[in-house]
């Protein structure tokens, strides 16, 4: 497996950082996930915009131009087997004296990228979906940020793992749902689909966004709106959406079965909406 970290490609056992990064002593940095079909990053300026805005949000300077970010992943997929994988960069504000406050002055960040294979669920998963579990939403007030302090969502997912599930669905306040601990969630009820809207309380998903796009395209009901705790414990489906899951339907909640406890309708057509979209559309 080839690496990249600070201007230099190499083996996986080689990459060193030192161990007054910013990013192992607080956790003070940002990340992306982007997929690869056929050897092509999938949606990368929506994927560079999004990782500008987690930059701008903990007001780290973009290391690198979109053309250069474009050069280098390019680059890494190449040095890298596997017609599909999925990347990970990961910038931290650099080493430094440990103090919480910014270095003055700032010292050049850490930039780290690797590649994965990208490998699509299983077949039975799409058959049976996945167990889920529910908990209180308590993290920061910044999850539109795809920070790379993530023990809350950590903790909370290993709370699903705990329980013999996929994933964990975060209700704040005792009242709404925003997302999963490492997904979107979307809620179907009477044949509509319904989306948290994006705020400062969800990450703003890639594969999200793909999916309201193909039921906009598609004539397929669909309402962006806050979504009561109630009416997730009351779906007709539930989905989960990410780049590396893709769509799947969640089909127990909390141990009780979501509808008839089998993958529904909207699950299907989304589902295959979204491979024909891959093979029409990722791969070309
Ligand atoms: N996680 N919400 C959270 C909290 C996430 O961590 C993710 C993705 C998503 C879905 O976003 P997208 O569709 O852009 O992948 C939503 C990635 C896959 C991860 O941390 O590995």
């Amino acid at each position: 497996m080839t690496v990249y970290l600070n201007g230099q490609f190499m083996p996986l056992e080689e990459a060193r950082i030192p161990v007054l990064d910013r990013g192992f002593i607080f956790g003070d940095g940002v990340y992306e996930v982007i997929p690869v079909y056929s050897r092509r990053a999938f949606r990368l300026a929506e994927h560079l915009l999004r990782l500008q805005h987690s930059l701008d949000g903990i007001r780290l300077q973009n290391p690198h131009s979109d053309a250069q970010w474009a050069h280098l992943i390019d680059e890494l997929i190449a040095r890298n087997n596997g017609e599909d994988q999925y990347l990970y960069l990961h910038i931290t504000r650099g080493v430094a004296r440990r103090d919480h406050a910014f270095p003055k002055p700032p010292v050049a960040p850490t930039v780290f990228m690797m590649s994965s294979p990208l490998l699509a669920p299983p077949a039975e998963l799409l058959h049976s979906g996945v167990g889920a579990v529910s908990a209180t939403d308590n993290r920061w007030l910044r999850c539109d940020i795809k920070a790379i302090a993530l023990l809350p969502n950590v903790l909370l997912r290993q709370m699903a793992v705990d329980a013999g599930c996929a994933e964990t669905i975060l209700i704040r306040d005792n009242n709404f749902m925003t997302e999963g601990a490492a997904s979107n969630i979307f809620v179907v009820k009477s044949g509509t689909l319904l989306a948290p809207p994006k705020d400062n309380l969800m990450l703003p998903g890639i594969t999200y966004d793909v999916i309201l796009e193909l039921a906009a395209a598609n004539g397929i009901p669909h309402q962006v709106r806050k979504i009561a705790a109630a009416e997730v414990f009351d779906a007709d489906e539930l989905l989960l959406t990410s780049s590396t899951k893709e769509v799947l339907a969640i089909t127990r909640l909390d141990g009780k079965p979501v509808s008839d406890g089998r993958p529904g309708p909207m699950f299907a057509r989304l589902y295959k909406l979204y491979q024909d979209f891959k093979r029409d559309v990722m791969r070309k």
